[in-house]
């Protein structure tokens, strides 16, 4: 089955604390500045009904099966996508779509405890965006930027947890840096321990190209 590139789509991938989050804003402003509202930032889970009950999950306020969560989250993904007022209808009218995580993140986080195949079954129908941003960190780096947040952890948030996901992200991206070439994905790698000063540069480059 031949997966579609969804047009103005752009999603940014990394373990938690990577910076993706302070890199879409800057991002959006900065592109709302010069091109008239165009760019829209949006994230998963969502701040939908599926996407609020993830939180909770994600907070330890109750647990379920990881496959369980594996098809939660491409519950919530399919509103985010297709739902009223959804990525596809934006995409689809013009506006740049931002997003804080996509399915890639489903195929790291998931797979870690309940296999490769579900994620991957769960999520082959997506489209694909025309740009994917990694973002590239050592654990212990970005766990540090995490902590220093002084937040409440979420589940995933320990360091055996950080490095085994990031090692199933480097497998999921480098498999479909492999097929860009026939589904006409770009990937770009950031060095996600650069300045957000240079990385925000970076990206807007690749954008504006
Ligand atoms: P995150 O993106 O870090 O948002 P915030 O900074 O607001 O906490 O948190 C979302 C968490 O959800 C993160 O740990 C990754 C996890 N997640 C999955 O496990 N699977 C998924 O498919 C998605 C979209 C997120």
């Amino acid at each position: 089955m031949k997966v579609m590139i969804l047009k103005n789509f752009i999603v940014f991938e990394g373990i938690d604390g990577a910076g993706t989050s302070t890199q879409i804003k800057k991002l959006v402003e900065r592109g709302n500045s010069c091109c008239e509202d165009r760019f829209v930032a949006t994230a998963e889970p969502t701040t939908g009904e599926t996407g609020r009950f993830l939180r909770r999950m994600l907070g330890g306020e109750f647990s379920v099966d990881e496959k369980t969560n594996a098809y939660l989250f491409a519950a919530d993904r399919c509103e985010h996508i297709f739902g009223k007022d959804g990525v596809k209808e934006l995409c689809d009218s013009g506006k740049i779509v931002v997003s804080d995580r996509y399915f890639f993140s489903s195929m790291a986080y998931q797979s870690v405890s309940c296999g490769d195949e579900l994620p991957k079954l769960l999520n082959s129908t997506f489209p694909l965006p025309e740009i994917l941003f990694y973002f590239e960190i050592n654990p212990e780096i970005s766990l540090g930027r995490v902590n220093a947040r002084g937040e409440s952890k979420e589940i995933y948030e320990t360091i055996e947890k950080q490095k085994a996901i990031a090692a199933q992200y480097e497998k999921v991206i480098s498999e479909y840096e492999k097929t860009a070439g026939e589904t006409g994905i770009k990937i770009v790698r950031i060095n996600a321990a650069d300045t957000i000063e240079n990385i925000s540069e970076e990206i807007w480059k690749i954008i504006n190209n």
